[in-house]
Order: structure tokens, then sequence, then C-alpha cells
């Protein structure tokens, strides 16, 4: 069937996987990719796409309800895979009303502009996938079960509380409006394109640079990591085939405490670079904790198993490996990203055109 889609938040690190993944995969289908082009959107990271014939990017905010109505009709747009966001939690510790807007409004807006829309359309072609986080779920202690499906929400985060409120009101025009929605919620992604804010490329940067390693505390905070084509492939499951109403966990089956996982990134940096094993252990830097900081996250990803017969293809070691080669192998992005040189590139390639 041919389906028209509109992905938000695509020039992002999650969302650049998954347009890739969507117009590669599904030639029929035209994929519209709306993004503002935050610090966080990088259309560098589309470069192979973007001229194919099945995708079109739109720059725009979510937030902007007369776009919005624009884009569901001049495109017929059928499905909505929502992953526009303010996603980083110390900005949001920094910044909590952006991530309100951005987040809660935002995806407000969304939700009103596909329920306009799509009134009066029979269900069965229409689905809003808003992709979401485990961190909504709050905070597991040493010992405890991974979130389910059922676990209460108990966001702690200025980040985690918005995300939790635009769950609320995905679910609520669902029940209020008949809205067909699915939610899933991910836990902690790393690969290719990842913004060096977030734990992962921003240590692969820094043993690279010979800069210090920041851990926040004692670095014994737990998370599950997955690897980002691993939650596009779940997304695309969950999207064609997940049920009406539903949420879906996706998870890596993967813990690891921070320290660990920047002990086992030194090895293989230094492994790659050639240099003496564990010659940057040095750079670990013990710093003051972060606020409200989540102790452990752990997903029971199950339902999607059972269901839909999706599980993370990545191994962690082999898919940090291949994350720490390409980074190594894209200095330029890097450069470019952290010089902000990158947000030149839409000026280049895009404006003056349609
Ligand atoms: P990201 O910060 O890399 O990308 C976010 C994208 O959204 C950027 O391209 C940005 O330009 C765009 N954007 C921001 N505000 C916008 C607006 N008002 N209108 C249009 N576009 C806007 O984020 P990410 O890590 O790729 O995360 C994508 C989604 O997945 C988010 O919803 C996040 O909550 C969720 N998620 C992320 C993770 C993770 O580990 N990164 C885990 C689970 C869930
Ligand atoms: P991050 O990548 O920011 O993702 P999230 O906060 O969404 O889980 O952080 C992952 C973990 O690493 C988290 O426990 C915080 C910690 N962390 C550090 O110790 N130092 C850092 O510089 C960063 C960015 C994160």
């Amino acid at each position: 069937m041919k389906r028209h889609i509109l992905i938000t938040g695509g020039a992002g690190f999650i969302g650049s996987h998954v347009v890739r993944r969507f117009v590669r995969k599904y030639p029929d289908y035209m994929i519209v990719n709306l993004d503002k082009l935050t610090y966080a959107g990088n259309l560098v990271n589309l470069r192979d796409v973007e001229k194919a014939a099945n995708y079109k990017f739109v720059r725009g905010d979510i937030g902007d309800r007369e776009l919005l109505c624009t884009l569901f009709h001049e495109h017929s747009i059928d499905g909505v895979i929502h992953l526009a966001a303010e996603s980083h939690v110390d900005r949001s510790i920094r910044d909590p009303l952006l991530f309100a807007r951005t987040n809660v409004l935002g995806t407000l807006t969304l939700l009103q502009a596909a329920r306009e829309a799509w009134e009066g359309a029979s269900a069965g072609a229409r689905r809003f996938h808003h992709v979401s986080t485990d961190e909504v779920y709050g905070a597991l202690k040493d010992g405890e079960a991974a979130f389910s499906e059922t676990t209460r929400y108990d966001p702690h985060s200025p980040y985690a509380a918005s995300k939790a409120g635009s769950d609320h009101f995905v679910r609520a025009y669902h029940d209020t409006y008949g809205l067909p929605v699915v939610l899933t919620h991910c836990s902690n992604n790393y690969g290719p394109y990842q913004f060096p804010e977030k734990l992962i490329p921003l240590c692969i940067r820094n043993i690279c640079a010979g800069e210090l390693l920041p851990i926040y505390g004692k670095g014994d905070h737990v998370r599950d990591w997955l690897h980002v084509e691993d939650h596009a492939e779940a997304i695309d499951e969950v999207f064609h085939r997940g049920r009406d109403g539903e949420s879906y966990n996706i998870g890596g089956i993967n813990e690891w405490k921070n320290i660990d996982v920047i002990k086992l990134l030194i090895r293989i940096v230094d492994e790659e670079l050639g240099n003496a094993p564990g010659s940057s252990e040095k750079l670990i830097t013990h710093i003051t904790d972060r606020a409200g900081h989540d102790p452990r996250y752990a997903i029971n990803a199950q339902k999607l198993r059972e269901e839909l017969g999706w599980f993370p293809k990545h191994s962690f070691e082999s898919g940090l490996r291949e994350t720490v080669r390409w980074y190594l192998t894209h200095e330029q992005w890097m450069t470019d990203v952290t010089s902000g040189a990158y947000e030149r590139y839409y000026e280049e390639m895009y404006s003056g055109r349609g």
C-alpha cells in the first residue's frame, strides 16, 4: 500500500536513522521529514537519501498549526512518526520551559492537526506513532525488576516530565477522539550521528582529543543501551503491526554502569588508535552528580518480542566498536557539529528550493 508518512525530528540522531530506513525500504511510500533544525538537527545526517524521489524535507516547527494543516493536506499524510523533541536531560535542567513548549505543546499541536486532518477517515488507514522514552517510568533500585508497559509513571527530570506529559496527551487523543495511536518507550540509544553532548559520543570525542571524561558522581548509575538501528527497526515493526492504542517498550537487555561503559569505550578507542592499553583511563574525572539523577533504568521488552517478534540484533561490544569506527572515520562530521559549521548546510543545499 502506498503511504504518506510525516516523520518529525528526522534530522536528529534517531530520526535520521528512521528516515533512512523508511526511504530505502519503502520506495512506494512518500516520506516527509519535518524538522526545525535546532542545534540537534543536522541535514548532513541524511545526505545519502536527500535526493531520493520518495523523500521531502520541510524546515518547520511542530508547534506551527498552519504549517501542519498545509502539510497534512498537501501530502495526504496518513501516518505520523513523531520523534521531534528536546532530548537532553542536562539542557532540560537548565531550560525546562523550552522542553514543555516543544515536547508537550508541540506534541499537542501535532495531535490536533492529525485529528482535524483525519476526521471522518477510517482509523485502519491512519496511525500516529509517538516515540517516547523509558525515562517516564522514573528510576529502579538495584535488584528491582525492569520497567514494563504497566509500570506507573514517575518522571524526575524536566525532560522526562515533558515526555510523560506528551504521552498522556497522546493517550487522551486516543481515548477521547478515537485518534489511532501507538506509543513506544525506548532505553538509551547509541550509534552514528548522535550529538556529542550525550555520554557515548562525548566520551569518544574526548578520548580522541585527550580531553577529560566527565562522570557524574561515582559513575554507578545504570542505563540500558540499544543500538539506534535496532530502535529504528522496532519503530518500523510497531508502526506497521503494533495494536491500536498500545504501548511497547524497546530495550537492549543490556544494563551497564556508566563507569563500565566508559572503561569499555577507552579500551576500544585506545585499541583503534593504537594507544597503549588503558592509557586514556587517566582522563576519567568524577564531577558533581546531575540533579535528580535516576540511578537505574532497565527495560522489559517481552511484549514487543512476543507480539511482533522483535529483538535487538547488535551486541553491545561489536555495536560500540562499529560506532567508534564510524566516529573515527567521520572526523569532519564531529568537527562541524562541535563548531556549528553544519548549520550552514541547510542554507547551501535547501534555501531557495521548494
Ligand atoms: P535529537 O535531539 O538528536 O533530535 C531531535 C530532533 O528534533 C532534531 O533534529 C531537532 O531539530 C528536532 N526538533 C526539535 N524541536 C523541534 C520542533 N519544535 N519542531 C520540529 N523539529 C524539532 O533527539 P534523538 O536522540 O534523536 O531523540 C528522538 C526522539 O526519541 C525524542 O522524542 C526522544 O525523546 C526519543 N528518545 C530518545 C532516546 C535516546 O537515547 N536518544 C531514547 C528514547 C527515546
Ligand atoms: P545521557 O547520554 O545524557 O542520557 P540520559 O541522561 O538520557 O540517560 O547520559 C547517560 C548517563 O551518563 C546518565 O546516567 C548520565 C551520565 N553522564 C555522565 O556521567 N557524564 C556526562 O558527561 C554525560 C553527558 C552523561
